[in-house]
């Protein structure tokens, strides 16, 4: 974890508003940058590193959360050092205004291939811990022969008790701020950076 990107994420913690209301659409220039590309793709190959460690001498299954995850997921496949086959599934979560959480949709349950293979989940964030908990959920209903969930970012709460926000390769911890870039998206935008942004304090 990089510690100046640690620092100012707690910064925003508590800080960040998240009430659009009233307010018109997000343009770049209400972010600034947060983790730059050389900063994601050194912690992506350390963690691809750890997780061969984890699984030498398996083949694993990964699981994308579509769409936020696809970078991550690209880049990590790339770096493994075993053997690993792709499939997906889709959530959306964001409401309306696209920068608040609303009711949670998952499709593509049923062409999953997962029972008894080794499968890792992967998702661009873990805000709530809503979406992992309820897509492992349902995975674990057929039957994997293991388990275990990636994430690029993950908001800090200062709630370490609250196992619903658990996963087992957390790349990056960051404040309770909005981010875009690197796939995640602010209404479907800005899903092409190559760098992370945080949306700036009340402008
Ligand atoms: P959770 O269910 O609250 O953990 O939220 C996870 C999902 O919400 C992720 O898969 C993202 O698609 C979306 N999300 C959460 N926080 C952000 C953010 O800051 N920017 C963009 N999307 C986000
Ligand atoms: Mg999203």
């Amino acid at each position: 974890m990089n510690r100046r990107v640690f620092l100012a994420s707690l910064f925003l913690l508590h800080t960040t508003s998240y009430c659009m209301e009233g307010k018109s659409d997000l343009t770049l220039a209400d972010f600034t940058p947060l983790i730059s590309k050389e900063e994601i793709q050194s912690a992506i190959i350390r963690t691809a590193d750890d997780i061969s460690q984890d699984y030498k001498g398996k083949s694993l299954t990964l699981v994308m959360i579509m769409k936020g995850a696809i970078h991550v997921t690209s880049d990590l496949m790339r770096h493994l050092k075993v053997p690993s086959t792709l499939e997906y599934v889709q959530t959306s979560s964001y409401g309306q205004n696209g920068t608040e959480p609303g009711k949670l949709t998952l499709f593509g349950l049923e062409r999953l291939d997962i029972k008894g293979k080794d499968v890792l989940l992967i998702d661009d964030i873990l805000d709530t811990g809503e979406t992992l908990s309820q897509v492992t959920h349902e995975l674990f209903k057929q039957n994997p022969a293991s388990l275990k969930t990636l994430v690029l970012l993950k908001k800090s709460k200062g709630d370490p008790l609250n196992l619903k926000r658990y996963a087992d390769y957390p790349i990056f911890t960051i404040g309770n701020a909005f981010v875009i870039g690197y796939g995640l998206d602010y209404k479907e935008q800005f899903r092409e950076l190559p760098d992370i942004w945080v949306k700036k304090l009340n402008n």
